[in-house]
């Protein structure tokens, strides 16, 4: 069924309440999401983006309620993905040759995807723009790397409503559509948590690109992303959340994360929170288990954080596998300007907190000198290391 953005503008896409991951299992969404694709009835019938490919039988049985596919006179494809053009070969088999708007490198993704090297591409680059009649037209923007290489956003004149496709978006569904009309504390919740897992290891471009459409001076009224809730009431305050979480993001939080086999490590974990918080009480202090909270929730408050404390016990001369697999988000995340300590227990060997130490580095974190190497489990002993631990975090 098709909603009412604005005007002549109707969303028309697939709001998604039972997804529980995404990207594989790479993301974990807890609100469920939306892939959502607008139609608009100017002169001219444009829709902007499709949906899933599951969901594509459905899409185009709900768009065909609405309109004669007939009618759809461009397709403009804002990205590549998967969740965004699902539904291409199915809807272009009914409308054979309708012109699809995108990016070179779209035609790419989609032809690498999809196999149809017929489709009628039109390809845009930033400042073309396409007549949709009754005096508005839609002026094109690349977003290279925001966060594929094929990505673009859509801006539509007389109306200004930012297409923004992912960049602005959230994993969450919202019934009701606007970001006005959703639960605050999911939306904002959901809001970083896509930033962080999505769009942060290319910050560096989202600070241009916000540059640059602010030296566009192109009033926007309205920022309809592909996923979750519109942005209508004050829709710069995601654009300026974005521009501020670009630039090495970071609260006066403390995060210490770790793994742990017998609880030794566990132990150091809650006995270095508790150091932090004593000898800086303003500091939020959080504790993590890799393998029972969320990943990508931890990645969020690793954002948040201006300095972490990793743990593992040493096994085989290692670190936990857990431990290991989630270095290796961290480092995909490029995290900057990031203080660490490490810890862990051992009973033979003790080498994980120099694999600690050389991983986090890696990851392009500061790794403090003091660290917690604990010979079996904690005793009075440790408790030196770990106030030098906890000092040199806490420091500022
Ligand atoms: Fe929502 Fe990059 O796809």
């Amino acid at each position: 069924m098709k909603k009412l953005i604005r005007n002549n503008v109707y969303w028309v896409g697939k709001t998604d309440w039972e997804l529980d991951s995404f990207h594989g299992g790479d993301y974990s969404i807890n609100h469920g999401s939306s892939q959502n694709s607008y139609l608009v009835k100017e002169e001219k019938t444009v829709l902007i983006d499709t949906v899933w490919m599951p969901h594509s039988a459905e899409f185009i049985n709900n768009l065909a309620d609405e309109i004669d596919l007939h009618s759809i006179d461009f397709i403009v494809a804002n990205h590549g993905e998967v969740d965004h053009s699902g539904a291409l070969p199915a809807l272009l088999e009914k409308i054979p040759g309708t012109p699809v708007y995108c990016t070179a490198n779209a035609v790419k993704s989609l032809t690498g995807q999809y196999h149809h090297p017929e489709w009628n591409f039109k390809v845009v680059k930033t400042g073309d723009t396409l007549d949709v009649g009754n005096g508005k037209k839609l002026l094109f923007m690349e977003m290279k790397m925001l966060h594929w290489p094929d990505s673009m956003a859509s801006y539509l004149t007389g109306d200004n409503i930012l297409f923004s496709n992912d960049s602005f978006g959230q994993h969450l569904a919202v019934g009701e559509l606007f970001a006005d009309r959703a639960d605050q504390c999911f939306l904002w919740e959901e809001a970083v948590k896509y930033y962080v897992n999505i769009l942060n290891p290319f910050s560096i471009f989202v600070k241009k690109k916000i540059e640059e459409i602010r030296a566009m001076n192109v009033q926007i009224d309205i920022i309809a992303p592909s996923h979750g809730a519109i942005w209508r009431d004050n829709p710069m305050q995601i654009v300026d959340k974005y521009y501020q979480w670009s630039q090495d993001y970071r609260e006066d939080q403390i995060s210490v994360i770790y793994d742990t086999m017998w609880d030794g490590t566990k132990t150091l974990a809650h006995q270095i929170g508790e150091a932090i918080a004593g000898i800086s009480p303003q500091t939020k202090v959080k504790i993590f288990n890799i393998t029972k909270d969320d990943k990508n929730d931890i990645m969020t408050e690793v954002f948040k954080s201006r300095a972490i404390a990793l743990g593992s016990p040493t096994v085989m001369g290692d670190i936990l596998s857990s431990v290991s697999g989630w270095l290796q988000f961290l480092g995909e995340l490029k995290f900057k300007n990031k203080k660490a300590a490490v810890f862990g227990c051992y009973g033979w060997s003790g080498e994980s907190v120099k694999v600690l130490r050389e991983k986090l580095t890696a990851a392009g974190f500061a790794v403090a000198e003091p660290e917690v190497r604990c010979n079996w489990n904690p005793t009075q002993a440790e408790h030196e290391k770990i106030i030098a631990v906890a000092r040199a975090l806490a420091e500022k």
